[in-house]
């Protein structure tokens, strides 16, 4: 009798155990990718402004917003991480592109603009102008789909100038003038 509930609550640590560790190896803690809930509908026509994916100017704006330089009141790398890495239990992974490739530019507008209620994501309107959201969306890009940029069209990332909306890109080198 007594033997059989010993080997049973065996059993049942032996499960945990192997629960445990099964989530701690799931991709660092965020488990498999999630879609984000689709952007409310004031936010679906909100898109990167023209030439701003991958522009390095734009970029580097966009790093100094993240970063604090630019007004240490907003400093999305105290809890992102610098190169995109979570510095703080909960905030997204920047660098798992496999997540990231889910979100539109709108979803990513939204949320910055609004924050993630019930989660330390605080809206930052009151302190980013939209054309500032807009900079800190494309920089926070580059840690897990450098190079890529949302066509609206495919709703996909593709590769930069591959887009619609991309700036107007200089006919290829080679390609025959038609
Ligand atoms: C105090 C910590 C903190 C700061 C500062 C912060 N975030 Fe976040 N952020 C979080 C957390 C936590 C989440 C995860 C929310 C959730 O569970 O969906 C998150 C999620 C996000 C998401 C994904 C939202 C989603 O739906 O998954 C984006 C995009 C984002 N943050 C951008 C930014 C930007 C840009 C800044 C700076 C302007 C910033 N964050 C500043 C904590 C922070």
């Amino acid at each position: 009798m007594n033997e059989y509930r010993n080997l049973r609550s065996l059993f049942v640590m032996g499960l945990a155990v192997v629960g445990m560790t099964l989530s701690a190896c799931g991709g660092g803690g965020e488990g498999p990718p999630k879609p984000p809930p689709p952007a409310p509908a004031e936010y679906a026509d909100k898109h990167m402004p023209d030439g701003y994916w991958n522009n390095p100017e734009i970029l580097e704006q966009g790093k100094a917003i993240y970063t604090g330089v630019q007004n240490i009141d907003v400093n999305c790398a105290s809890c992102h991480g610098k190169n995109g890495k979570p510095v703080k239990a909960g905030a997204r992974d920047f660098r798992r592109t496999e997540q990231m490739e889910l979100y539109s530019d709108s979803v990513w507008f939204w949320r910055v603009n609004e924050g993630v209620k019930g989660t330390k994501m605080k809206p930052w309107k009151s302190k980013l102008s939209e054309d500032e959201i807009w900079k800190v969306i494309a920089f926070e890009a580059t840690f897990g789909l450098k190079g890529k940029e949302y066509d609206v069209a495919t709703k996909k990332w593709v590769a930069a100038g591959a887009s619609g909306s991309a700036p107007a890109a200089e006919a290829p080198a080679g390609d025959a003038a038609h």
